[in-house]
């Protein structure tokens, strides 16, 4: 097997781990988010292996992840390898920036939000979607004490033990979208709530 099939494994991998962690409905939840967006050019931040790019349709994608191995695997035409945190890309330069599943895995939200800020220009938009825990604390509590048993059984049967158990905790690892977001140069102009208890989140911002 070349290295490429090996790493094409993995991706594979990855993205079954993400389609069962949403209960198969993770594309429903980029549309509802991809649906904001205006038309012309588009960041994918953190694109991965491109499961957005059907779905952003005729606009230009420019497709953004620090894997370079996942973005190999990526058939947008633009594909760079950066991160949220310093983006590769001039000021005012993109209509809108589109990221599903990211930031729960960045190293810096602020840091990203304020990048975002900066490459869109003005009337740009950006929309998010990310996993995340209910927003009451009853549901929370059963949907982590849900995660913790379901998430490392399904990764045993899966073969990735170690990734849903990371995936358990990086549900919490961030605070609830109203927090998250309220402290950034974009305007937040909608919050709603998908899935079971509502565990899951999209955001559209806007750069006045
Ligand atoms: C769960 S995958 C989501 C991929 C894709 N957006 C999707 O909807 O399937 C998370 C992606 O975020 C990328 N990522 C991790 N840290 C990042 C960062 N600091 N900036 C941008 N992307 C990052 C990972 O490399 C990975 O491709």
């Amino acid at each position: 097997m070349t290295r490429r099939e090996v790493f094409s494994r993995i991706a594979r991998r990855y993205d079954r781990v993400n389609r069962i962690l949403s209960l198969g409905r993770d594309d429903d939840w980029r549309r509802s988010a991809i649906a904001h967006l205006p038309d012309g050019s588009v960041v994918d931040l953190g694109a991965g292996t491109g499961a957005a790019n059907a779905d952003l349709g005729d606009r230009e994608i420019i497709a953004i992840d620090p894997e370079p191995q996942m973005l190999s695997l990526n058939d947008a035409t633009r594909r760079i390898v950066g991160r949220g945190e310093a983006l590769p890309l001039g000021d005012g330069s993109v209509d809108g920036v589109f990221s599903a599943y990211v930031f729960r895995n960045l190293d810096s939200v602020a840091a990203t939000l304020d990048e975002i800020w900066r490459v869109l220009r003005p009337g740009g938009v950006a929309a998010v979607v990310d996993l995340g825990r209910p927003e009451s604390r009853w549901k929370r509590v059963l949907h982590r004490i849900g995660s913790a048993v379901v998430l490392p059984i399904v990764g045993l049967f899966a073969g990735g033990f170690s990734e849903y158990r990371y995936l358990h905790r990086s549900l919490d690892s961030l605070p609830q979208p109203f927090e998250l977001y309220a402290d950034t140069p974009l305007r937040v102009e909608r919050i709603w709530r998908m899935g079971p208890f509502g565990f899951v989140y999209g955001v559209v911002l806007t750069k006045e």
